[in-house]
């Protein structure tokens, strides 16, 4: 499979990178920043250069399997650049899959977004990564929607709870986001479903297979 990752030098995506081309897979990840192709090519993925708030990224969508938006602006980026990369750098993306026929689409997204406060820091966060969801939602493309609580660079457990609502609130370590994104490439049940993830008890593979939208 070639798996296009948007964000590609992030902690999650280089985490799910890794795991791509442990199981013989082609890993490509869009940076931004030339300084960090060499951090992808000791990984084994292909890096590919393409800012997400300036440049087409239709040439590099083309020929991909799937693609995974796990690009953000990052915390301290201002509210302005939620909208044109946690929002309009996942819409760009989804339009690309859109024309070129790329139809597997995994969208790193957040708890908190099915509940946005009226005001605080967070809010234009959320709102962004709403509307990106939303915006996939709508795409007929063939999405997950993966919701994790607040990151952690704790090693993974390898232990999750997934569900539509989970109702309460944790952490989770980056290492266990990156194997939930994998599992769901391979596992249809989860196409067209949304889920909040969190550190949990069940094994990741089997949380991600039992996985329905009911
Ligand atoms: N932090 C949390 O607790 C939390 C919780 C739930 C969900 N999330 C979501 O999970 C996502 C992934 O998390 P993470 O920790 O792996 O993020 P991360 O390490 O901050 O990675 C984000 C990546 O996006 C890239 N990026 C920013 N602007 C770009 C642009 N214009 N074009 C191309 N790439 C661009 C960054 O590249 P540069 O280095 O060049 O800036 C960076 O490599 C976050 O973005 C967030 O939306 C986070």
């Amino acid at each position: 499979m070639d798996v296009l990752v948007a964000g590609g030098h992030g902690q999650i995506a280089r985490r799910l990178e890794r795991l791509l081309v442990q199981h013989g897979h082609t890993a490509r990840g869009l940076i931004r920043n030339p300084d960090h192709a060499k951090d992808l090519e000791a990984d084994g993925a292909l890096p590919v250069l393409c800012d997400l708030e300036r440049d087409d990224v239709r040439p590099h969508v083309r020929g991909a399997d799937a693609l995974v938006f796990a690009a953000g602006a990052g915390p301290g980026s201002g509210d302005a650049r939620k909208r044109t990369l946690d929002l309009g750098g996942a819409v760009k993306c989804i339009e690309a899959a859109q024309e070129l026929g790329v139809d597997r689409f995994l969208m790193v997204s957040s708890m908190g977004t099915r509940d946005i406060p009226d005001d605080g820091p967070m809010k234009p966060y959320l709102e962004a990564k709403r509307d990106a969801d939303l915006a996939l939602t709508d795409s007929g493309l063939r999405w997950t929607i993966v919701r994790p609580g607040p990151l952690t660079n704790e090693p993974g457990s390898g232990m999750v709870e997934l569900a539509p609502v989970l109702g309460r609130w944790g952490n989770i370590p980056r290492d266990d986001v990156a194997l939930v994104l994998y599992q769901c490439l391979f596992a249809e049940n989860t196409v067209h479903g949304t889920f909040e993830l969190l550190s949990g008890a069940e094994p990741v593979e089997s949380a991600v297979l039992s996985f329905t939208n009911r």
